[in-house]
């Protein structure tokens, strides 16, 4: 057996969206702007349903928590890249980049599984709305979303368990702004063709998988309320194509990143703003916006919050 020489790199460069300076700078006002429209959008959505008491009802936890999951998963990844527009400064350290690897897939995993939940709940209540309140018991809603963390947790060990051990020589460049294991595993010395394979395993068939999953739910609960009743379909195909939009813009990207048999697919990094700026916002304002009952609650929420900053 012969001996290597890994150099240990204790840090990867971040090559960014682009090199040149303008488009440097309508990305840096881009992502500010829309960073701090889903801090505020997700931030009042999670304290309305927290502090509502009208809202203690298991649409409003999984609204809340959807809003949860997606304000983290923004704040994961774009404050940094915010400051490495600002800075020039791209390097994130080697755990850094295992740790928002590994945050990242509990993140996605939770929400792909919450977005199921949220599916299910919208049959039941559409489909079986008389049996709704014993069917989604806040118990059951508890359990739904617990489930869905452990689920995120699991899957995102399993992803790491395959890569932690994998030797990295360089070069240490990573076409992205932020770290993946598409992107990663393509930078380590040997075993890349094997990881690449459980990648696409896992995550691929995760995001695959969901995606057919909701998209079949969607139309039972479309042909489920075109034979009860007539009447209610335009509201029901309205509601309801908004959640099918919400889902194709999510797992679009997940998809093509995670499936896309070439590792060096060039749209990968912009794909990802979807789901880090453009999902985030848009589930707020599908899901929550839509709902009379949350509007009203928010109304409350944010003339409280004013006058609570008057009074200081
Ligand atoms: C998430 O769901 C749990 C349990 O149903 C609920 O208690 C909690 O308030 C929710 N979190 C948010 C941020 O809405």
């Amino acid at each position: 057996m012969f001996k290597t020489n890994y150099t240990e790199l204790s840090e990867f460069v971040f090559l960014g969206l682009s090199t040149s300076r303008p488009i440097q700078h309508f990305f840096l006002a881009f992502s500010m702007v829309f960073y701090v429209a889903i801090v505020l959008g997700n931030t009042l959505v999670v304290l309305t349903v927290a502090f509502d008491p009208h809202l203690h009802f298991p649409m409003y936890f999984l609204l809340g928590n959807l809003s949860f999951i997606d304000l983290c998963l923004s704040t994961l990844t774009v404050p940094k890249m915010i400051s490495d527009l600002s800075s020039g400064h791209n390097t994130i350290s080697f755990q850094g980049c295992v740790f928002q690897i590994f945050v990242l897939h509990v993140l996605g995993g939770s929400e792909m599984v919450l977005l199921i939940a949220m599916a299910w709940d919208r049959y039941v209540a559409i489909c079986k709305p008389l049996h709704y309140l014993t069917i989604m018991s806040p118990q059951r809603c508890l359990l739904l979303l617990s489930s869905a963390w452990v689920i995120g947790l699991l899957h995102s060990v399993a992803q790491l368990a395959f890569v932690v051990h994998l030797n990295f020589c360089g070069p240490n460049k990573i076409d992205s702004f932020y770290c993946d294991l598409p992107q990663f595993i393509k930078l380590a010395c040997a075993e890349r063709h094997i990881m690449q394979f459980m990648v696409t395993a896992n995550s691929g068939f995760i995001s695959v998988g969901t995606f057919f999953l909701l998209i079949i739910s969607y139309i039972v609960i479309l042909f489920t309320v075109r034979k009860h009743s007539s009447g209610d379909l335009s509201k029901a195909f309205s509601t309801l194509s908004a959640h099918i939009s919400v889902v194709i813009l999510f797992f679009g990207p997940c998809i093509i990143v995670y499936m896309w048999p070439f590792p060096t697919f060039p749209m990968d990094k912009f794909l990802a703003i979807l789901d880090f700026m453009i999902t985030p916002i848009l589930n707020p304002a599908i899901y929550t916006l839509r709902n009379k009952d949350m509007k009203v609650a928010m109304r409350r929420m944010i003339t409280q919050l004013l006058k609570m900053i008057k009074m200081s």
